[in-house]
């Protein structure tokens, strides 16, 4: 096989990692793979069994019932199979970020999902987007990039989408519910969030989304000839 290249964009909630993560694979031609969607998914389908994530009894039980993959339509976005079942879109709720957030702490829940996310990046060029991609999953990715931005912004642009999609959105709720993701995803002991030693840290506060664009392609510039 051969060799295929890989881009990993970690960081907090709410930094721009989807949007640029998107355009970029867009750009570049690669595979968009959106890691988040897949813990998205299992919290999803814990939900709907009403199995509380601390139960981890439960969840080890359940968890052989459960069927996650990743498929991409013609346009190239992805959509998420849970047992057969196309839950796209409905894994975009608050609620289910929060719930995503608990589970991913979970090893069970990780393992499962590990080769998976390997095997994708195996088979493509990627642009993979997530929590711990330049950690755990890519450690060898060819360009790894820490994306962030100062809460408060994170949290403008989080209500600025939900209002777009006509929810309703306070923005110190939100911020709270940022702050309160952000402890979770970088205080657990399993694949926290943190930066790769040889990862770039672009801080998009002060940026638009063609500044990004730019500034990773720049990045990506100077590690690989593309
Ligand atoms: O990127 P997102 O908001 O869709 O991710 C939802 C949750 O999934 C996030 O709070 C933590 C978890 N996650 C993870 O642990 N590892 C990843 N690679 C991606 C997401």
């Amino acid at each position: 096989m051969p060799k295929t290249f890989s881009i990993a964009i970690d960081g907090p909630a709410g930094a721009g990692k989807s949007t640029i993560a998107k355009r970029l694979a867009q750009d570049l031609g690669y595979y968009y793979v959106d890691t988040g969607a897949i813990y998205r998914t299992v919290a999803y389908f814990f939900d709907l069994w009403q199995i509380n994530s601390k139960d981890i009894d439960a969840v080890s039980r359940y968890i052989d019932e459960l069927t996650v993959s990743i498929e991409y339509d013609e346009e190239g976005n992805q959509h998420m199979i849970m047992n057969s079942l196309d839950v796209t879109g409905d894994i975009r709720t608050q609620d289910i970020s929060q719930k995503a957030s608990l589970v991913s702490a979970l090893p069970v829940v990780r393992e499962l999902l590990l080769d998976m996310q390997r095997d994708v990046a195996r088979r493509h060029n990627v642009v993979m987007d997530g929590r711990d991609i330049g950690t755990v999953v890519l450690p060898r990715a060819d360009v790894k990039i820490y994306l962030t931005a100062a809460p408060e912004v994170r949290a403008k642009r989080r209500c600025e989408e939900l209002l777009e999609k006509g929810q309703k959105a306070n923005f110190e709720t939100v911020l709270k519910e940022i702050l309160q993701r952000d402890k979770q995803d970088m205080g657990r002991s399993i694949a926290p969030l943190k930066k790769a030693s040889d990862a770039v840290e672009v801080d998009t506060s002060e940026m638009n989304i063609d500044e990004v664009i730019q500034e990773i392609k720049r990045i990506v510039g100077e590690k690989v000839s593309l």
